[in-house]
C-alpha cells in the first residue's frame, strides 16, 4: 500500500477552501492508502499566535478531521509537536537547503511582505515541511495548489540528500485536485481563501453557524451583469461561488448554469447557502459531540505513538547518513 502524508496548520478554523482543497481528498484517499494526517502546530508558530487560541485550534482541528470523516482505524492522526522527530529532522533538512531557494518561495514572500519583523521560522518552514513528508517515506501528498511549490522543493531536498548522504528517501509526488484546488476569497476573488484572513467575511469556516454562512454568502462579491455563468477571467466572484456549489452539491457547472438560467444572483446565493448547510450541518454536529468526549484524546495518543515509531526509525537513518551522534559498541 502506498503512503500519504498531509498536514494542516491550526492557525484558525478550517475554511471551505481547506476542506475542498485538502480534507475532502483525505477522506476519499484513506481507503486506498496508508495515511498520516498531521496537525502541524509547529508550522503555525512561524507567524505570531495567541497561545490560548492556538491550543483551542489544535483540539478543534483534531475534532474536525474526525468529524469530516477521517477514520482513526484507517488513518494515523497526530499532532506534529508530539512527535519530536519532526523538529529534529527539520533541522537536518535546513542544513540541506539553501537560503536562496527558501527566499524564492511564494508563501514566504506573501506572508513576509510589508512586515517589519519576520520570524526566521517563516523562511525555514519548507525544510520542516520536507521533514514532515520524508519521515514517513511518503509517496503522495494531497494538497491545494498553493502548496505545490513547497512539494517541489521537498523533492529537490530529498534528491539532494539522497545523492550527498545516502539514498534513504522516497521522492514524493503532489496530488492536487482537478477542481477546487484554489478556492478564492469571498471578498477579493483574485486572492485565495485563507483561514487567517483578517477580514472574516472573506472565508466560510466549517464551524460557522447557518446565520453567519447566510450573511457571508449574501455579502460575497459578484458582478453587475446578473447572469449565473462560469467565466473565471471576467466573472471571478461568481465563478468561485459556482465551483463551491458544484463541488459541495455534486452538480456540474453546466447543470448549475441551467438551473439558474433567467434567475438572478439572489436565487443562486440562496441555493448555495442550502448546499453549504446540507454539507456542513452534520459535520458541525459530530464535531460538537467529539469535543465533549475523551475519544479524541485516545485517538491522538494512539496516533502519536504510531507516528513516533515510524518517524523515529527514519530519523535514525538520517542521523547515520549525515554522521551525527555515535555508533554504539
Ligand atoms: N483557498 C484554498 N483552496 C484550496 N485549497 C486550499 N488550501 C489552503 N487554502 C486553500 C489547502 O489546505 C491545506 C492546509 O493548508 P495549511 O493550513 O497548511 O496552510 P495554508 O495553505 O497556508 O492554508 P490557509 O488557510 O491559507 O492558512 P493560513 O491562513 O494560516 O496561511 C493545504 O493542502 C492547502 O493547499
Amino acid at each position: 500500500m502506498k503512503t500519504i502524508f498531509s498536514g494542516i496548520q491550526p492557525s484558525g478554523t478550517i475554511t471551505l477552501g481547506n476542506y475542498i482543497g485538502a480534507m475532502k481528498q483525505f477522506v476519499e484517499l484513506q481507503h486506498e492508502y496508508n495515511c498520516y494526517f498531521c496537525i502541524v502546530d509547529q508550522h503555525a508558530i512561524t507567524v505570531p499566535q495567541d497561545k490560548a487560541e492556538l491550543r483551542k485550534n489544535i483540539r478543534s482541528l483534531a475534532a474536525l478531521y474526525i468529524a469530516v470523516g477521517i477514520n482513526p482505524d484507517k488513518a494515523t492522526l497526530f499532532i506534529q509537536s508530539e512527535v519530536p522527530s519532526h523538529a529534529q529532522a527539520g533541522w537536518m533538512m535546513q542544513c540541506v537547503a539553501y537560503i536562496g531557494e527558501l527566499e524564492r518561495m511564494t508563501q514566504y514572500k506573501d506572508k513576509s511582505a510589508g512586515k517589519e519583523a519576520v520570524l526566521a521560522g517563516l523562511l525555514t518552514y519548507p525544510p520542516l515541511m520536507a521533514a514532515d513528508i520524508l519521515l514517513y517515506s511518503t509517496d503522495l501528498v494531497p494538497v491545494g495548489e498553493d502548496q505545490k511549490q513547497h512539494i517541489e522543493l521537498t523533492r529537490d531536498l530529498a534528491e539532494r540528500f539522497n545523492k550527498k548522504h545516502n539514498d534513504i528517501f522516497t521522492i514524493p509526488e503532489p496530488r492536487i485536485p482537478t477542481v477546487g484546488a484554489r478556492i478564492m476569497s469571498l471578498q477579493e476573488p483574485n486572492k485565495k481563501m485563507s483561514k487567517s484572513d483578517p477580514n472574516k467575511k472573506a472565508f466560510i469556516s466549517l464551524l460557522d453557524d447557518e446565520k453567519t454562512i447566510e450573511k457571508k454568502i449574501k455579502s460575497a462579491v459578484t458582478d453587475s451583469d446578473g447572469v449565473v455563468k462560469y467565466d473565471k477571467e471576467n466573472k471571478p466572484g461568481v465563478s468561485n461561488l459556482m465551483s463551491i456549489y458544484s463541488i459541495l452539491g455534486g452538480q456540474s457547472i453546466a447543470e448549475i448554469e441551467k438551473l439558474y438560467e433567467g434567475k438572478g444572483y439572489g436565487d443562486f446565493k440562496m441555493g448555495l447557502i442550502e448546499v453549504i448547510n446540507n454539507k456542513f450541518n452534520p459535520i458541525r454536529n459530530r464535531y460538537n459531540e467529539l469535543l465533549e468526549s475523551s475519544e479524541l484524546d485516545d485517538i491522538l495518543d494512539k496516533g502519536a505513538e504510531k507516528a513516533n515509531l515510524v518517524a523515529g526509525k527514519m530519523l535514525k537513518k538520517m542521523e547515520t547518513a549525515m554522521g551525527l551522534g555515535r555508533k554504539r559498541k
